[in-house]
Parts: C-alpha cells; structure tokens; sequence
C-alpha cells in the first residue's frame, strides 16, 4: 500500500482519556501516530523516549493537547449503503463528521457490484442510479481506490444484485444454474476482499429465495473465512420464525450471522425484543451471532403501500412523481388528495420514505444489548434523507451513554469500533492499539451530540474535534474536511491479499 505521505511529521495526542475500542474502561495516556499506523499507546508523557527524539530529529512531532477529550479509535458504519457516495461524493462528510472512519457497504443485500445497468429498480435504486458500472467487485474495489474517499470502504456482496444479474424470474427461487453463477460471483468477491455476504429477503425481488438458494452462495462465503449479514424476511408479525431463518442459513453455511438493524417494527409488536433478544441469546449459545441497530425510532426506505397502516407516521423523504411532496407526512397528503393514506403511497411512488414504526423501549433494549453493535443504515441518495445518515453515532454518545445513561462509555465506544472490526473480521482497526492503522477520533465528551434532524436532516454533530483516517488529519471542528481524503477499500483479515 502507499506510503506517499510518510515523511509527514508524527502526531502526538497528549493527555486525553483513552477509550480504547476493547470495552474496558478508559484512562488518561498519549497516542502518537506516525505515518499511517499507531506507534505508541502510553500513560501521560510514558511515550518511548528514544522513539520520540528519532521522530523530532527527522519529520518532527506535532503535539495536540487532549486534555479532558476523548480519543478512540475510528468509530466503524458496520451498516451503510454508502456504495455509491463513496465514488460520487468522496468527501463523505456525513459519515467523517461523526467520526466514522470505515463504512461496511453492501447491506441488505443491496451492492453495486456486480450489477451493470443504467435503469437499476428498487431496491437496487437506493445507491442511485449513475454506479451500476462494476461488473466484478475488484472493479467495484478499483473504482473506490481512484476515488479516494475520504473513509474507509469495506464491502459485503450483495443477494439482491446477485440475483437480478442471474435469476431470469425473481418471482422464483434460483435454479442450479442460477444458483452456480451467483456463487462463482461470490467466489470473485471473496477473491477481492470482500468481507461476505448480505441478503434483503425482505425485499419482494429476493422473498422468493430459498434456504438452497441462499446456502449455494453463502457456503462460498464461508469457505472463505466470510460473514453473513441479513435484513430478515419480517420485521413484523413473523419475526421470529424470520430469525430463525436467518439462523439457520448461517448454520448450515457455517458462517457467523450478522442481523441487520434489529428492530420490532408495527404497534402490534411494539415491547416484543423481550420475545426476540431471548431467542438470538439462545440461538447464540450454538453458533456466532451479531446484530446492528440505529439510535431512532424510525425506519426509512423505499416507499411501500404495505408498510402504510394508517396508525404509524409516515414522512416522505423523496417522490420521483411529485417531489414537491419530499419533507411532509402522508396523512396530510392523503387528506389534501381525499384518499387513503395507502392510495397516497401508490401515487407518490417511486420514492422513499421514514416509517415511524417502532417503539423506544424496544431501540433501548436493542442498543444496550451486549451482542448489538452501532450502524447507521443511513441512505445518502435521498432528497430529504432520515436524519441517521449524518447523526447516528453521535446520538448514541449524547442520548444513550450521557442524558440517559444506559451505556457506560466504553461500552458504547466498543460497539462502534472494537466489537464492529472482529464480527465483520476487518483487521489491524477498530482498537487502539501499537501497529493497529492510525483511525483515531478525538472528541468532547461533555458536548457531543448529533445536530441532523427529522426537519433539518443534514446538520453536522457537536463535539467532533478531529478524526485521523489511516494517518491523515480528514476532519476537524472548525474546518470539516481538510481534504486529505486518505480512505481505501480494505479488505477482510483473512483475504489472500488483505494488508492494511
Ligand atoms: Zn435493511
Ligand atoms: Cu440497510
């Protein structure tokens, strides 16, 4: 890898409160960077000395005092569909301005590669339209790499573009044939780096696949030391036989199981993670199971009649029939047009949408669960997008570790960074730690807080102060971006080619 910017000087980070990413307790100590890696994690002015005066005597050592900040490790989007955005917006200031450093792209079955198309349907269409360019993911891995992002990129591949590549009916599960192709894909990804699979049998286009279908390429995966990520087929009344499902994917392809953004969506399964998180702890004890989930409430995707029950609220986020409506809530539409709130829908799509389908508790006792890790699943193409893409990370430090105290502070770092790196298997990240990439964030522990809103949706965060990305100074509170732009895609530990 690139070494361009190593004769820049060392960065010394002095006296702040080291949360470490592992989940034990912080304490106050120096971190230096030196070119794209930690050199050092020491007690107050404990830094090798030797080490400290070769660096001043050759690139030099710049000094940030860190007193009563935090510094952590990068924090990890274990759930992004940033795919696109990292090419077309490479800044990624939505995601740095919280102190992300890695985004896992590919979720919910959803990936650009290895889909080549200038009309992708839904849900496809929720990366854009103008990436459908990448016929293999070392191509989608090239693509990353000339953009320079300004995070970090690791990818899942995704069941859904598998199967609208290689299933002539989507209305069906794969024949041999088909099942035979999306695997040797899956084998190409897994070549590349990717770190496994990720399926949206939610989503009508995959509902029809089936345990076989789904094994045939997930085996592949875990073949190659990959991970199973799964937007599960119901969220609602048959969440629980869903989870199993997803278990038992995952079992008999041997891989661990990631559940993307637990949740018990609709009124009538509101209070039900007291049935859920008991059947995840028991599945748990026999194979390896993670879950994701988001600081909010409210869901968001693609505009759907049948997610409309005219109880939840619904906010359009974008209508590609009437924009003009983007920003207002359903009912109020439907009652200007004097139709139901699900004839509404119909007329307003496509488009996209914020369900406000579930319940406090149930987040709350989602995000305090000690198998649940922090992700976003923020949509960075719509017009009015849910306020997680640019909030998610600081609103868990601000309202669940500081106003509400439900999380110890390391608790709530180790699962935005630590936890994050070893489930999806990335390597040398998500720790502070001697040899570990330099992906640091330091931040204000008494001020962070998300500023994006359902009303004013892109807002940055307080209390961000800086975030190194592989070594580079990207992001500071007072500037934003610095332009550094020092992000690459990063391959799983395990790859043959993985380094860095
Ligand atoms: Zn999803
Ligand atoms: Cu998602």
């Amino acid at each position: 890898m690139t070494t361009m910017q190593d004769n820049r000087p060392a960065t010394l980070l002095k006296g702040g409160q080291i949360v470490d990413g592992a989940g034990v307790p912080g304490w106050t100590g120096d971190v230096l960077l030196v070119g794209e890696r930690i050199a050092s994690v020491a007690l107050p002015g404990q830094t090798p000395p030797q080490m400290l005066a070769d660096l001043r005597a050759t690139n030099g050592v710049e000094e940030v005092d860190c007193t009563g900040m935090v510094i952590a490790p990068g924090f990890i989007d274990v759930h992004t569909h940033d795919d696109a955005a990292a090419i077309e917006k490479p800044d990624m200031l939505p995601k740095l301005s919280q102190g992300v450093t890695t985004v896992i792209v590919g979720n919910c079955g959803i990936s650009l590669a290895p889909v080549v198309t200038d009309a992708p349907l839904a849900p496809l269409s929720l990366l854009g339209r103008e990436q459908f360019l990448h016929s293999t993911m070392r191509a989608y891995a090239d693509a990353v790499n000339a953009a320079r992002p300004g995070v970090n990129v690791a990818a899942l591949l995704g069941h859904t573009a598998l199967r609208m590549r290689h299933v002539a009916a989507l209305d069906r599960a794969a024949d041999e044939g088909e099942r035979a192709a999306m695997a040797a894909d899956m084998q190409e990804a897994m070549d590349a780096g990717a770190l496994g699979l990720s399926s949206g049998v939610f989503y009508k286009e995959a509902y029809a696949a089936d345990l076989d279908e789904l094994v045939a390429v997930a085996s592949v995966a875990a073949r190659n030391g990959g991970v199973y990520a799964t937007h599960i087929r119901d969220e609602l009344a048959g969440i629980l036989p869903a989870l199993q499902e997803a278990a038992l994917t995952a079992r008999q392809s041997g891989l661990p199981l990631v559940i993307s953004h637990h949740k018990c969506a609709g009124p009538d399964n509101w209070g039900r993670t007291r049935e859920t998180l008991p059947l995840i702890e028991q599945l748990a004890r026999g194979q390896e199971i993670g879950m994701d989930v988001y600081p909010y409430t409210a869901g968001s995707t693609v505009l759907r009649e049948d997610l409309v029950d005219g109880i939840i609220d619904v906010l359009i986020t974008g209508s590609e029939t009437h924009p003009e409506m983007g920003g207002r809530y359903l009912a109020d539409i439907a009652a200007e047009w004097r139709v139901s709130q699900q004839e509404a829908a119909v007329r307003l799509k496509p488009g996209n949408a914020c369900y406000f389908q579930m319940r406090e508790d149930d987040v709350q006792r989602v995000i305090t669960h000690p198998l649940s890790m922090i992700g976003s699943d923020g949509l960075p193409h719509d017009e009015r997008p849910h306020p997680r893409l640019w909030g998610a990370f600081p609103r868990v430090l601000a309202s669940y570790w500081r106003e509400k105290g439900l999380l110890r502070l390391e608790e709530a770092i180790h699962k935005m960074t630590g936890m994050s790196a070893a489930r999806f298997r990335i390597g040398e990240r998500g720790l502070l730690k001697a040899s570990y990439m330099a992906d640091v964030v330091v931040f204000d522990p008494l001020r962070v807080k998300d500023g994006a809103t359902f009303e004013q949706p892109r807002q940055f965060s307080e209390g961000i102060e800086r975030v190194w990305v592989n070594g580079a100074l990207s992001y500071t509170a007072s500037d934003r971006a610095t332009g550094a732009r020092a992000g690459r895609f990063v391959m799983r530990a395990s790859s043959p080619t993985a380094s860095g």
